[in-house]
């Protein structure tokens, strides 16, 4: 892991912590997010939706989804359809505005809840940007719920074991791709 993504790691795991500063948003999350809002920047996103080569037959699932710019572009670009998943209803709020801001309502569906308890098993490409350790924590449900050739994604962190297919460098970020092998 490189020096860049230990700092990152390390302020998202902070700000998560509890007694962390959190904005008090009046519509609270129903329990603490697992790790802050960092927004994916766009040349990343671009990155991330071309390696897993989505197209107008994918649905792509982010999972936290923060202002949903990942399912928004790869509806408005790509021609897919996107599911945004996230906890926070501020984050719900402005990836709801952001679908609306798009004219993708008919192809992006923004979904609040825990993405530990959300049925995955429609995705045929998983978009990730959260931590290490969650990534590792994700990665059986991630098996036991994605179809074979299903395509992961994810934003600066690995997936421990499981090593990645590719591994691109953008703009000084990391992004890693995997699909999920035959059973
Ligand atoms: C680092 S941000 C990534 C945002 C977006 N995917 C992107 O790449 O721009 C992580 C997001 O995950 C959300 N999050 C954290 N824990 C979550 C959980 N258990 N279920 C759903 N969303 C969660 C946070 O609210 C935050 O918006």
């Amino acid at each position: 892991m490189s020096i860049r993504s230990i700092a990152l790691v390390a302020t998202m795991v902070v700000a998560s912590l509890p007694g962390a500063a959190v904005a008090l948003a009046q519509d609270a999350p129903t329990r603490r997010p697992d790790v802050i809002y960092v927004p994916t920047p766009e040349a990343v996103v671009e990155a991330m939706l071309q390696v897993a080569n989505v197209g107008k037959n994918d649905i792509v699932y982010d999972l936290g989804c923060g202002d949903g710019r990942i399912p928004v572009t790869a509806a408005k670009k790509y021609g897919a359809r996107g599911v945004g998943i996230d906890i926070d209803p501020q984050r719900i709020k402005e990836a709801n505005e952001n679908v609306a801001k798009n004219n993708v309502g008919d192809r992006v569906r923004i979904v609040q809840g825990d993405l530990f308890e959300q049925d995955l098993s429609q995705a045929t490409v998983v978009t990730l940007y959260l931590l290490p350790s969650l990534n590792v924590k994700l990665m059986p449900k991630l098996m036991k719920e994605l179809k074979p050739g299903t395509r992961i994604v994810s934003h600066a962190f690995d997936m421990g074991d499981w090593k990645p297919e590719k591994e691109l460098d953008v703009e000084g970020r990391k992004v890693y791709y995997w699909t999920i092998p035959k059973r």
